[in-house]
C-alpha cells in the first residue's frame, strides 16, 4: 500500500514538483503511485502568470487589467488532468516571486507607486484571470487556493509592497475578489510558515483567521511546516495545530519537510522517529474532531532535490524518498502511523534507467532575472 491509499480514508497525500520533476518520466511515475495531489513549486506564483512583455510593451492598456500568461502552468495541469491527480494551487498574492513592476505606475519601476485603486483593480483582475483560466480550461483539477502567503512577522503584518500601497486590509481584498470568483468547492486557504510559535500562532488567529471567517470569506489554513529535527517542540505545534482547527476551518499542511543536514543511518532513523511522532499528532488530531486536516503536501519529491539543498544551500535529507524512489526509513515510519505492521509492504520502483533522464526544459528561476 502507497501513501496515497494508506492515508486516503482521513486526508490527501501531496508533494510540490518542480519542472525538473514534470519532465523526469520515474519522477512522474513516483509520484502518481504514491501521491493524490501535488503543489507546483513555482510556477503559479505571480512573476509566471504575469506576462512581462505584454505590460511592459503597453502598461496604459493593462494598467488596471494586468496581462497575465499560462504558459508556465498549463504543463501541471495538463499533467493533473491527464492523470486524474489534484492540484493544491500556490499562491495568488505574496510579497515574494512577484515582480517590483507590478507595483508601480505604467508598470515603471522608475515611476511612483501606483495607487490604493489602481492596485485594487490589479489585483481583482489578476486573481479574476488566474481562478478564471484555471477553472475554465481544468474545471475541478485545483481544490485549493493559497490566496496570500505569509502575511505576518514580527510580531505584526508584514511590511510589503503589497501593504504600502493598499493597506492593511490587503489580505483582506485579496480573499473578497477570490471568493468571488472562486468556483464552488474551490476552498480558499491562507498559508504561512513558523506557525506553532505562540506570538505568531496568535496573531493569525486573531488578525486573519478569526476577520476572514466571520465574514465567509476563508475555507483554510495552510499550516507550512518547514522544521528540523529540534524545532519547534512537537507538543507547541499539536496546541497549535488544535488552536487552528477549532475556528472549523480545514487545515492543511502544505509544505513538510524536516531539515537534517546527517544522512547517516542513526540521524536518519531519527528523522522517522519525528515524522512518526508528527503524523500521529496529525492522525490523532483528524480522528478527535480537534483539526479537520484534509491535506498533507511534503515540500519536494525527494532528498536530491530539496529546496533546503538547492535554493538554501544548507544541505539536507529531509523527506521519504531517494531520486531513485527508494523509500527511506521515514517512509516506512510514516505508514506505521496509519497501517498494521504486517500490512506495510516494501516499496519497490519499478522505473527503467532511461526514465530517469529528462527531456530538455529550462528550471524556473526564483527571483526575477
Ligand atoms: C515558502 C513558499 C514556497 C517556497 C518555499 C521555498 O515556503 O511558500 O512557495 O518558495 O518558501 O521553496
Amino acid at each position: 500500500m502507497t501513501l496515497k491509499t494508506a492515508f486516503e480514508p482521513y486526508f490527501r497525500i501531496g508533494s510540490a514538483i518542480s519542472r525538473r520533476n514534470l519532465h523526469i518520466p520515474a519522477d512522474r511515475k513516483l509520484l502518481l503511485e504514491q501521491f493524490s495531489s501535488f503543489t507546483s513549486e513555482n510556477d503559479m506564483k505571480p512573476m509566471f502568470f504575469l506576462d512581462e512583455k505584454e505590460n511592459l510593451a503597453d502598461p496604459d492598456k493593462y494598467g488596471l487589467a494586468p496581462a497575465l500568461t499560462f504558459d508556465k502552468a498549463i504543463p501541471y495541469l495538463e499533467f493533473a488532468k491527464q492523470n486524474g491527480i489534484a492540484m493544491r494551487g500556490h499562491t495568488l498574492a505574496w510579497h515574494n516571486q512577484t515582480p517590483a513592476w507590478f507595483y508601480h505606475v505604467g508598470y515603471d519601476e522608475t515611476a511612483p507607486l501606483a495607487d490604493r485603486e489602481t492596485m485594487l483593480s490589479r489585483l481583482e483582475n489578476y486573481i479574476k484571470g488566474v481562478l478564471t483560466f484555471v477553472q475554465t480550461q481544468y474545471p475541478g483539477i485545483v481544490y485549493a487556493w493559497d490566496v496570500v502567503n505569509e502575511a505576518i512577522e514580527n510580531g505584526g503584518f508584514r511590511d510589503t509592497l503589497w501593504h504600502k500601497v493598499i493597506g492593511y486590509d490587503f489580505v483582506e481584498m485579496a480573499f473578497t475578489f477570490a471568493r468571488k470568483y472562486a468556483a464552488p468547492g474551490v476552498a480558499l486557504f491562507y498559508n504561512d510558515y513558523n506557525t506553532a510559535q505562540a506570538w505568531k500562532r496568535d496573531l493569525i488567529i486573531s488578525n486573519i483567521l478569526k476577520p476572514l471567517k466571520d465574514k465567509g470569506l476563508i475555507d483554510g489554513f495552510g499550516m507550512q511546516t518547514h522544521i528540523t529535527m529540534t524545532e519547534p517542540d512537537l507538543q507547541d505545534y499539536k496546541t497549535a495545530l488544535e488552536m487552528y482547527g477549532s475556528l472549523g476551518l480545514q487545515i492543511h499542511i502544505t509544505e513538510l519537510d524536516i531539515h537534517n543536514p546527517n544522512p547517516s543511518d542513526a540521524s536518519q532513523k531519527k528523522l522517522g522517529e519525528r515524522y512518526r511522532e508528527l503524523f500521529t499528532i496529525l492522525l490523532d488530531a483528524k480522528k478527535s474532531g480537534k483539526a479537520n486536516v484534509t491535506s498533507v503536501t511534503f515540500w519536494n519529491l525527494y532528498d536530491e532535490c530539496t529546496w533546503l539543498s538547492m535554493f538554501r544551500r544548507e544541505t539536507s535529507y529531509p523527506l521519504l524518498f531517494k531520486s531513485s524512489g527508494a523509500a527511506k526509513e521515514a517512509y516506512y515510519a510514516v505508514l506505521s502511523t496509519v497501517l498494521d505492521p504486517k500490512d506495510i509492504e516494501p516499496w519497490t520502483f519499478d522505473a527503467a534507467e532511461e526514465d530517469f533522464i529528462a527531456e530538455p526544459y529550462e528550471e524556473a528561476p526564483r527571483r526575477r532575472p
